[in-house]
C-alpha cells in the first residue's frame, strides 16, 4: 500500500480509504438500501473485507451517522475495535439532526458509544453546503469542535463538502481545519469544490481527502458504448475503474481516496490499483483519453447546466443545479435507482424542481440561457413519475 500525508496533520494515511457506507447487505442491494435501517448489513462477508483491507496496510476508515440507517457505526466499532489503535477512524457529525447546542454533545456521545472508542481521529461536520454551515455556525459548531478537540474526544475537526467553491473557500478560511472531505473523480473536475478548491485547500495545508472516486459508481457501471470504445482505445489495458482511481491518486494534493465498496472482489481490484498508484504517474497521452471520455459522457447532456450555479440563490429554495444534475445523470449514468433515491429523499421538499414557482429570476442569470423553470418541470415529471412507478 501507498501512503500519504494528509496534509497539516502529518499522519500516514493509506492512499486507499474504505468508505464505509455501500457494505455488502444481506440478500443483496441497491442504491436506494444505504439509508435503510431494515437492510441488514452482511456482517459476515464485510468483516472479512475490513480484515483483508487491514491486511493489506489500508488504515483509514470513513464512516457517519446515517449510514446503513444507522447500522455502519456500530458495525465498524465492533469489527474495528482489536486494531483501533493503529487506524485511522473518521465519522461525521449528521448537521441536519442539530437544532440547539445541546445535540452537538449528545450526538458525539452516541457515536463514541456506538464506535465503542473513546476519541475520534477525525470528526467532520457532514455534508456542509451553504445552508448547514450558516446553520452550524449560528448554533456554535465551531466551539464545539475546540471543546471536542481539548478534550481529546477527537484528534483532528474536518468538514464533508457538497456545494460551490466559492462557499467551499468561504469555509475552509473560518476554522483551523486540519482536513475536508471533497467530491472529486473525473467527471466532477470542476464540479463542487472541484480542483480549484482541491489546490485551494491543500495549499492552507488542509489534508484532502477524496469521495466518490467513481462517482458512487456511475463511471464504472453500464459504460455507454462509445466511451467504452475510448477506453478499448488505450494502448494499456485497464478497468474503468482503474483509469477513474489513477486520475484522482494523480493528484499530489489527495492524500487518500475513499472508496465504499460493495464485495470483496471490487476491493481486491482497488487494493490492487492503489498499490501502484503514484501521483503524477499518468502520462500526457492518458490524461488526454480521460478527457475525451469526459467530453463523451458530457455529449449525452440533456440540459447544458455546467453547475455554475449563477441562478442561486432562487428565492423559493429551489436547489436548481442538483435537480439539472441529477435529471442529466439518468441519461449519462442509466442509474435510475440512484438519481430516483437522491431526487426523492436527499432533496428537501423545497429544494426540488417542483417547488418552482416559475418567477424567470434564475433565466436572467444563467449564462448558457436555460430556460429553468421549463426545465425543472421536465426533471420532476421524470424523477418524480418514475418514483410513483417504482413505489407501485
Ligand atoms: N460526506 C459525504 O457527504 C459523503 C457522500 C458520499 C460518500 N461519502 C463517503 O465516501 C465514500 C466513498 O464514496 P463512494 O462510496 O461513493 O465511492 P465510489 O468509489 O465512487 O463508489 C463506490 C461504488 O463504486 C463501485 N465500485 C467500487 N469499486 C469498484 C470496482 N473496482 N469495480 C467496479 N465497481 C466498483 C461499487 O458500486 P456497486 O455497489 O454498485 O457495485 C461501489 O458501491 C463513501 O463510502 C462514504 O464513506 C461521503
Amino acid at each position: 500500500m501507498l501512503y500519504r500525508k494528509l496534509g497539516k496533520t502529518g499522519c500516514e494515511v493509506s492512499a486507499l480509504g474504505f468508505g464505509c457506507m455501500r457494505f455488502p447487505i444481506v440478500g443483496g442491494a441497491s442504491a436506494v438500501d444505504l439509508f435503510n435501517p431494515n437492510k441488514p448489513i452482511d456482517e459476515k462477508l464485510a468483516g472479512e473485507m475490513i480484515d483483508t483491507a487491514i491486511d493489506h496496510g489500508i488504515n483509514y476508515f470513513d464512516t457517519a451517522y446515517p449510514y446503513h440507517g444507522g447500522q455502519s457505526e456500530g458495525f465498524v466499532g465492533k469489527t474495528l475495535k482489536p486494531h483501533r489503535e493503529k487506524l485511522f477512524l473518521a465519522t461525521k457529525l449528521p448537521t441536519w439532526l442539530v437544532h440547539g447546542r445541546d445535540d452537538f454533545e449528545r450526538i458525539l456521545g452516541e457515536q463514541l458509544t456506538r464506535l465503542e472508542t473513546d476519541y475520534l481521529d477525525f470528526y467532520l461536520l457532514h455534508g456542509l453546503n451553504r445552508q448547514a454551515w450558516a446553520s452550524m455556525k449560528e448554533l456554535g459548531a465551531l466551539d464545539f469542535l475546540s471543546r471536542a478537540l481539548a478534550e481529546g474526544r477527537i484528534r483532528y475537526a474536518g468538514f464533508s463538502f457538497h456545494d460551490d467553491v466559492k462557499i467551499f473557500k468561504e469555509i475552509v478560511d473560518s476554522y483551523d481545519w486540519a482536513m475536508c472531505l471533497i467530491q472529486y473523480n473525473y467527471f466532477d473536475e470542476n464540479y463542487q469544490a472541484g480542483k480549484e478548491g482541491l489546490a485551494y485547500a491543500a495549499s492552507r495545508g488542509l489534508g484532502v481527502v477524496v469521495m466518490e472516486p467513481l462517482r458512487g459508481g456511475r463511471l464504472v457501471d453500464r459504460i455507454p458504448e462509445e466511451v467504452q470504445k475510448l477506453w478499448d482505445s488505450a494502448p494499456v489495458k485497464r478497468t474503468p475503474a482503474e483509469w477513474a482511481l489513477r486520475w484522482v491518486w494523480n493528484h499530489s494534493e489527495v492524500a487518500a481516496a475513499l472508496s465504499g465498496m460493495s464485495s470483496m472482489a471490487q476491493l481486491i481490484e482497488n487494493i490492487r490499483i492503489a498499490e501502484g498508484a503514484s501521483a503524477d504517474a499518468l502520462s500526457e497521452s492518458e490524461l488526454q483519453l480521460i478527457t475525451r471520455v469526459r467530453e463523451s459522457y458530457q455529449s449525452m447532456l440533456q440540459i447544458g447546466c455546467t453547475g455554475c450555479a449563477y441562478c442561486m440563490p432562487c428565492p423559493q429554495g429551489v436547489n436548481i443545479p442538483l435537480n439539472f444534475s441529477l435529471y442529466n445523470d439518468t441519461f449519462m449514468f442509466k442509474d435510475e435507482d440512484l438519481n430516483l433515491m437522491l431526487y426523492n429523499h436527499m432533496l428537501t421538499p423545497e429544494q426540488k424542481a417542483s417547488n418552482c414557482a416559475e418567477c424567470g429570476e434564475c433565466e436572467e442569470h444563467c449564462p448558457q440561457q436555460i430556460k429553468v423553470p421549463e426545465e425543472l418541470q421536465k426533471v420532476h415529471a421524470r424523477l418524480a413519475q418514475q418514483a410513483d412507478n417504482a413505489a407501485t
